[in-house]
């Protein structure tokens, strides 16, 4: 059983571009984003994990993205610090949540780093994303705060400027991943260290396919990424499709909305 932190999307819009995804001159809907969210977390729930509740904030139309705001492992809590000062004010307002709900060890990072969206957590090693948000300098201060051997990965597709849009773990030793997001010698590195590791195409990539959550048995990803839910069905895993499209026109899908809280 896993336990995930979720924030709704009351306030979510486009209202301004921070990655190629964005357009405000089409804008969302944030009412249909709701809905969409509200049955990500009903599956959630039903998977047996639990979902806890931060209080959106107004101004912050892009705090449905959980996963950003912060890092969870072994019950220490790495703090997010966005790069676009439109995300700014996410950092401090997750940091308290955590705070305010008995979390003792609550790092404020000195460096930029954007939580789980580029700080994904396996058994031995956190496998850091870098390149268009999170620094290098924030990998090292991750590793050193958090306990765990950090290994950097260069992402180079402005399509996936997070590492969780191009890679999501599949349970602790195992993940699945987009080989065109990364440079060629992060992929050489992915390859070597994870020889069974799932490869997904491009179509399902430009799908948020790979921003998916899996409890080690089942994968919840987007409904649009059918190719790829088969391949995972073929490896042995679950898949059970969502539609976040509402939230895919501001970058997102399942894995953003999704903080892991490691105790
Ligand atoms: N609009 C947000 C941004 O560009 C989307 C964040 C998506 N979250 C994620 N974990 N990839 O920052």
């Amino acid at each position: 059983m896993a336990h995930y932190l979720m924030c709704r999307p009351t306030h979510f819009d486009v209202t301004y571009t921070i990655n190629p995804w964005m357009d405000p001159a089409r804008g969302a809907d944030p009412a249909r984003a709701v809905k969409q969210w509200e049955a990500l977390r009903a599956v959630h729930l039903s998977l047996g994990h639990t979902v806890e509740l931060i209080e959106p904030e107004p101004g912050l139309p892009d705090m449905v993205f959980a996963a950003n705001g912060a890092t969870v492992v072994d019950g220490r809590v790495y703090g997010a610090r966005f790069v676009h000062p439109e995300r700014a004010a996410e950092g401090p307002a997750y940091e308290a949540w955590f705070r305010a709900h008995g979390y003792a060890e609550v790092r404020s990072p000195r460096e930029v780093n954007e939580g789980e969206g580029d700080l994904l957590t396996l058994d031995d090693v956190i496998l850091a994303g870098t390149g268009f948000r999170t620094t290098l300098a924030a990998h090292r201060e991750a590793e050193d705060f958090l306990g765990r051997p950090v290994l950097s990965l260069r992402l180079v597709d402005p399509r996936f400027y997070h590492l969780d849009t191009a890679l999501f773990t599949l349970g602790g030793d195992n993940i699945c991943y987009y080989p065109g997001a990364f440079a060629t010698e992060s992929l050489a590195l992915l390859r070597e260290r994870f020889p069974k590791a799932v490869e997904a195409a491009e179509a399902d990539a430009v799908e948020f396919g790979l921003n998916a959550v899996c409890d080690g048995e089942h994968v919840v990803l987007t409904a649009a990424a059918t190719d790829l839910a088969r391949t995972l069905e073929a490896e042995g895993y679950q898949p059970v499709p969502v539609d976040l499209t509402e939230l895919h026109k501001a970058g997102g899908g399942p894995k953003c909305c999704t903080l892991e809280l490691r105790p």
